[in-house]
């Protein structure tokens, strides 16, 4: 009896003709899974698409909550964002993917499951890295690895074993979407000396076309998680989504990088994240009203690894447990309210309140009702400046010309 093997499946060209050429190569029986993590296309063609190349059965499944509730809130929890600009969207997907390709390929007894990563990318050892962490007995096959077609030679396989694919002007990029941001490489993106073209964007209004009239909208956290806009309760999809639309009219979370792949080599992409951004600058704000000083500077360390960990597909680590678990902790106090202003491809917090607010206006206020004890800070001051005044006294200016080299010190 032939061997099942379980698909990610998009439905595109690529998984299409993967379809057939699974039958063909190693004489699988194929089933084909498409995830849904908010980014599906025309789900009833995939379906006949899938049919036509002769899938054994083909599971759709909407994963799009879990997606935000166990994946990209808490990388927002963590401000995870991966050498500073891309918040991670693709890359959060994976670990989800990988599991639920798991899960199905126990369901129906197969021995394999395949994805259509190229072999040049990240994407390729989350899958890899994930699925053999959850199930090390599974094989694992990477179709566009291990066959390397042109598109033409493509379009040719499909003609020839008659599967209907849409020839639609060809995109000159590779797109990955889902909730929390779309990545876009290739075509003339390859040049970074090139300004991405228009069409690059798909979620985003350039600046020049973003409304002359901010926008406002408040944002209600609880324990790191957004959970309310303008005051009223909404599901993870919803907030997002809003948030989406939103952002992107107003021109957030356009982000134009050159990156550092775990497969060694410098890329540059183009990712929109408009809610992911507006996300982790109103999740920051209320941090800084609720985190001390010593939490904020320890959470930024983690939080880089965090993005790294992220980044580098290890999600299913015991390092990632540990990790989660001391931001999950930090959190507990990351309650409150933040409103946004979204404007000109901004988002800025113009407001933020929190129950358990560190911020003290008795403490801080130079008005009426100061309760911040002056005279103490003249104490503080001489133990804070003691060893500074003795190594100055003892070693810096000691020397002929030490107070000038102190005065400016990157002098010759
Ligand atoms: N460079 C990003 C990452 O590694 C995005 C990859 C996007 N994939 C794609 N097919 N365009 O997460």
């Amino acid at each position: 009896m032939a061997e099942t093997i379980v698909l990610a499946y998009s439905g595109g060209l690529d998984t299409s003709v993967a379809t057939k050429w699974l039958q063909e190569e190693y004489g699988y029986e194929v089933v084909c899974v498409t995830i849904d993590l908010g980014n599906l296309p025309d789900v009833d063609a995939a379906r006949e698409r899938g049919f036509a190349a002769g899938a054994k059965a083909i599971e759709v499944i909407d994963a799009r909550e879990d997606f935000l509730r166990f994946f990209a809130f808490p990388a927002l929890a963590a401000n995870a964002v991966y050498e500073g600009q891309y918040p991670l969207a693709t890359a959060l997907g994976r670990p989800l993917m990988a599991k639920l390709l798991v899960d199905h390929a126990r369901a129906v007894g197969a021995t394999s499951i395949a994805h259509g990563c190229t072999g040049k990318g990240n994407d390729q050892v989350r899958f890899d890295v994930a699925i053999h962490a959850l199930a090390p007995d599974i094989k694992v096959v990477g179709t566009a690895r291990e066959n390397l077609m042109t598109r033409e030679q493509a379009i040719d396989y499909a003609h020839k074993f008659e599967i209907p694919i849409v020839e639609t002007v060809e995109s000159p990029y590779s797109t990955d979407e889902n909730l929390w941001g779309r990545s876009v490489e290739c075509g003339n993106l390859e040049d970074p000396w090139l300004e991405p073209p228009a069409d690059v964007f798909e979620w985003t209004r350039s600046l020049d076309q973003t409304p002359d009239q901010p926008a406002e909208v408040e944002i209600s956290f609880e324990h790191g998680v957004p959970v309310v806009l303008d005051g009223e309760a909404v599901d993870p999809v919803t907030l997002v989504d809003r948030l989406s639309l939103l952002s992107g009219e107003h021109g957030i979370g356009r982000i134009d990088m050159v990156e550092n792949r775990l497969v060694g080599i410098k890329s540059r992409e183009i990712y929109e994240a408009p809610a992911a951004i507006t996300l982790l600058e109103a999740h920051r704000a209320l941090e800084a009203m609720t985190l001390s000083k010593h939490q904020l500077r320890m959470k930024d360390r983690i939080g880089q690894e965090y993005a790294d960990l992220i980044y580098n597909g290890l999600w299913f680590t015991a390092h990632h447990q540990d990790l989660a678990a001391y931001v999950q902790s930090t959190q507990r106090y990351v309650t409150g309210d933040v409103r946004m202003r979204l404007w000109r491809g901004t988002a800025t917090a113009m407001g933020r309140r929190a129950d358990r607010s560190l911020y003290s206006h008795a403490l801080a206020t130079y008005g009426e009702g100061d309760e911040f004890d002056q005279a103490a800070a003249q104490g503080f001051i001489k133990l804070w400046g003691l060893p500074v005044q003795v190594q100055a006294g003892v070693q810096l200016l000691a020397e002929p010309g030490g107070l000038e080299r102190l005065a400016a010190p990157e002098g010759e």
